[in-house]
């Protein structure tokens, strides 16, 4: 009989990747939609490495005329990371462009692409006509899902925890990982994604109720904005149009308060502000019937979300005073990525045969062969 033992590290491993663009401040709809999603993860022992990247490089494709915007950015997103609980022990946070391996494992997967297949991804696509870029497209730009499925592939990730509009990034991924075990021999992993379960949170719409939360839409709420904002913000929330009058009957359909309240409130929070409602069906019963008033909900909703962002806001503004250690957790990530992209990237070299100087056969072969003729 024969025992397979597979050690920790092998293909057996679990392993998460996953990353953001380090392009501005962080806000609800990333919380929501990501942050707490990747918390629990890092939290459930299910894993045994879990990568999350600072995409400054990715970043750069679409702001290379303002590197100055991505790298003050860089260290918004990990003092956010922090202050949601990613826990530096748990997780290796790391800078992309720190890890050279991803470039290189880039250039040789971008002969396994061709231009039109490129063109053809959806969020690509999408991109290209937002941007306004038509026929004048950066090849770099162009390139950037060659450079994701080098970002999951160089860690082996298994699982790659993304939004919607990343699956065709990791659809391009899977064929990348195909076509080079195909041609060099089983070396890459092929990654699954992992989207939110809770469908609400998917897509959080922003204060406007039009779209998803954005930066340049302006409707966001960020994760350090202060009670007194986050105040404001709520009180200007669009809500149901045509329930002018407190006694007329409103909807919740579309409404974004209760939109938010759906995402967001417990039935603890009726024990603790809102005394006079079991749970958040008696108060939306309530509101269609007619007799309850805006502002009621709002002000609700306002103490909810303070009391979310509240831990999170006092949490970022210390780890802001202590830049020596967040430095230091970006330092000791960034070289756990290196050490475990580095193995990966031997393991292309060699299957392609470019490992010219580690490979001892290569010289007998070549003298054989040059000594035959
Ligand atoms: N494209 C992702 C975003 O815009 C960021 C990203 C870069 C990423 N590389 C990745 C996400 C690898 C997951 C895996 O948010």
């Amino acid at each position: 009989m024969y025992v397979i033992i597979f050690e920790k590290g092998d293909f057996m491993s679990k392993i998460i990747l996953t990353g953001d663009r380090p392009t501005g401040k962080m806000h609800l709809g990333h919380y929501v939609g990501s942050f707490k999603n990747r918390v629990r993860l890092q939290n459930s022992g299910e894993f045994d490495e879990v990568y999350l990247m600072i995409a400054d490089s990715q970043a750069l494709t679409d702001n290379f005329d303002n590197p100055k915007k991505v790298r003050d950015n860089v260290l918004e997103v990990i003092l956010f990371y922090l202050a949601c609980g990613i826990d530096p022990n748990k997780t290796n946070i790391f800078i992309q462009s720190q890890v050279p391996a991803l470039a290189e494992l880039t250039f040789y997967y971008m002969n396994l692409v061709t231009v039109s297949r490129l063109y053809r991804n959806p969020t690509v696509k999408q991109e290209i006509k937002l941007r306004g870029y038509d026929e004048s497209i950066p090849s770099g730009f162009l390139n950037y899902p060659v450079s994701q499925a080098a970002d999951i592939t160089a860690f082996k990730a298994t699982t790659v925890p993304v939004g919607e509009d990343q699956l065709p990034m990791i659809e391009q991924t899977r064929e990348i990982v195909n076509s080079f075990n195909r041609i060099y021999g089983e070396t890459l992993v092929s990654p699954k994604e992992l989207l939110p379960e809770n469908k609400l949170a998917k897509r959080l719409p922003g204060i406007d109720g039009k779209s998803k939360m954005s930066k340049s839409l302006g409707n966001c709420i960020y994760l350090d904005d202060s009670d007194e904002i986050i105040n404001k913000k709520v009180m200007s929330m669009y809500t149901d149009p045509n329930h002018i009058k407190v006694t007329d009957p409103g909807s919740v359909e579309g409404n974004v308060v209760f939109t938010y309240l759906d995402v967001f409130c417990e039935d603890g929070d009726f024990v603790n502000y809102l005394p006079d409602y079991k749970n958040l069906d008696e108060l939306k019963e309530h509101y269609k019937r007619g007799g309850l008033g805006d502002m009621v909900i709002k002000r609700f909703l306002a103490k909810i979300l303070c009391d979310e962002i509240r831990p999170i806001r006092e949490k970022y503004l210390e780890y802001k005073n202590n830049l020596d250690y967040v430095f230091d957790v970006l330092k000791v990530g960034t070289e756990n990525a290196n050490k475990k992209a580095n193995i990966t990237l031997n393991e292309v070299r060699s299957h392609m045969g470019i490992d010219y100087f580690d490979n001892e056969n290569f010289i007998k072969e070549m003298k054989e062969k040059f000594s035959n003729n």
